[in-house]
């Protein structure tokens, strides 16, 4: 029940100087950073990451996005990880997604202007969406002796 999930803070965040604000959303309600690091991905990195959207016809942009600048990557634990980040973050398109979520609080982008504009859509952060894609995307950006355990912490003070 307590499981890992994969967190980017994508190029767009970092540059408009978001990182702080928004790990503390995901700190606040008890997630525990087990891994973090800040990474500059190249096109075969992002083919990679973005396997499943290779083909589509955003991918082109997709791709000029998250390679465009360094991403904070990071590796949440705690119960039912995956969903609650998913939660914290909000529908894929920031006109879609209610205030409280990240993307409703700190992004406005629709997939009209973004498909308009030829580029992808801004929506600050990237989130496993299933426990199976959340280990296979933590196994892509760490490596094991990068990623530390709360477990103790967990059983003892939060859980
Ligand atoms: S899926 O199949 O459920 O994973 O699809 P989704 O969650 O929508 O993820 C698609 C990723 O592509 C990014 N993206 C776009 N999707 C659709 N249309 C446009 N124009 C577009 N531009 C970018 C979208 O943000 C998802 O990437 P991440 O990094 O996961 O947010």
């Amino acid at each position: 029940m307590i499981e890992r999930t994969l967190v980017l803070i994508k190029p767009d965040g970092v540059q408009r100087s978001l990182t702080g604000e928004l790990i503390q959303r995901f700190e606040r309600v008890g997630l525990k950073i087990v891994g973090m690091k800040m990474a500059w991905v190249d096109k075969a990195f992002s083919q990679k990451h973005y396997a499943a959207h290779v083909k589509k016809p955003f991918y082109a942009g997709l791709e000029k996005m998250i390679t465009e600048g360094p991403v904070i990557a990071m590796v949440f634990e705690g119960i039912h990880a995956v969903e609650l980040v998913r939660k914290i973050v909000g529908p894929t398109e920031p006109r879609k997604a209610p205030p409280g979520t990240i993307r409703g609080d700190y992004a406005q982008h629709s997939y009209e202007y973004a498909d308009k504009k030829g580029i992808a859509i801004k929506n600050l952060i990237h989130a496993s969406g299933t426990k199976d894609e959340a280990d296979v995307e933590v196994a892509l950006w760490f490596k094991n002796n990068e990623l530390h355990s709360y477990k103790t912490v967990h059983d003892v003070h939060v859980l």
